[in-house]
């Protein structure tokens, strides 16, 4: 049985569709990835599986049960990273770990013990005692996950964990995440970046202008759009035109991204002798989600 399952799930903010019809299927334990752009609708969908937001229209199923009718006991067993920093600025840095802790019942000498283990965890011992401002950016970031993680949570949901940390943090949080499925904990995160979601997730959902246009494990996503390699022809402005006639007469599958175009599916190389002649720079590299999400959008994920 799904984890967490949704129905026809929709939000709608007056003019905007911000998330539209989608049907999803959590599997416990997994390791669940939303990657879209800016403004796909990933944070309005986290937050209606949260029960932070109602939806406008659907339904949301956690271990089974409606979580309109049983939320509380939905949120007992989750822990969320908002993509906005909610931090207590009137608290400590322990101080707001040890009263999330409390606010989930946690007692309070085993608040202390696990608050005191995330901050070791997190490289932020030091600061414990510190206000909040006295943060770094990365600091709070690193906070804001510990604290997803104070009521030892069933589901950890995060939207953009890694957004603003530096490359060693951002292993400790993968770490972090990795050793989390040894415990069976289900992870759901949002992110824009192609690497984390292809490292981390079992299974990718590509989200754009809140609709999913497709889910699966990373490589079956790159092998069905892209196949395993991507053939990266550099254009000058005369020969383009010509180029691309050719691209699309030979039937070859190509994504124009301006100053490059992109070939999919090439398999091998003598396809595109002749089409690309002595003025243009080809490059063979191995295709990615990236690349899945420009040939599903026409669009960059980052722009
Ligand atoms: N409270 C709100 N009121 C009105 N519109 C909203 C509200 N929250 C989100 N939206 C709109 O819904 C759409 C989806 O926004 P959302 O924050 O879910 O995107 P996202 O995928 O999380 O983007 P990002 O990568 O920038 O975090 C956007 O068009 C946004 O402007
Ligand atoms: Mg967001």
């Amino acid at each position: 049985m799904a984890i967490i399952k949704t129905k026809d799930l929709t939000k709608r903010f007056k003019d905007v569709l911000a998330v539209d019809d989608v049907n999803l299927e959590i599997e416990e334990g997994e390791c669940f990835g939303l990657l879209g752009p800016n403004g796909a609708g990933k944070t309005t969908l986290i937050r209606m599986i949260t029960a932070v937001s109602p939806p406008t229209n659907g339904e949301i199923w956690v271990q089974g049960k409606d979580l309109e009718r049983s939320a509380r006991e939905a949120k007992s067993i989750m822990g969320v990273v908002p993509q906005l920093d909610n931090l207590d600025p009137d608290l400590t840095v322990l101080q707001n770990l040890m009263t999330f802790a409390r606010y989930f019942n946690v007692p309070k000498h085993e608040a202390r013990h696990r608050s005191m283990e995330l901050l070791g965890l997190f490289k932020l011992e030091d600061k414990r005692n510190s206000a909040i401002r006295e943060l770094s950016g990365g600091m709070r970031r690193r906070l804001l996950i510990a604290r997803g993680l104070v009521n030892n949570p069933r589901i950890i949901i995060l939207d953009e964990p890694t957004i603003g940390l530096d490359p060693q943090a951002r292993h400790l949080v993968w770490h972090k995440l990795t050793e989390l499925h040894a415990q069976g904990v289900t992870r759901i995160l949002c992110t824009h970046n192609m690497d984390e979601a292809t490292v981390l997730c079992d299974r990718v959902a590509i989200m754009n202008e809140g609709r999913i246009l497709d889910l699966d494990a990373p490589h079956k996503l790159v092998a069905r759009h892209v196949g395993s390699d991507v053939w990266e022809i550099e254009v000058d402005s005369q020969e383009r035109e010509n180029l691309l006639a050719m691209l699309e007469s030979r039937g070859l599958d190509f994504e124009d991204a301006g100053t490059h175009i992109y070939v999919f599916h090439v398999g091998q190389e003598d396809i595109l002798t002749g089409i690309v002649g002595d003025g243009h720079k080809l490059r063979q590299r191995p295709a990615h989600l990236e690349d899945v999400f420009f040939r599903l959008t026409g669009r960059s994920l980052i722009e």
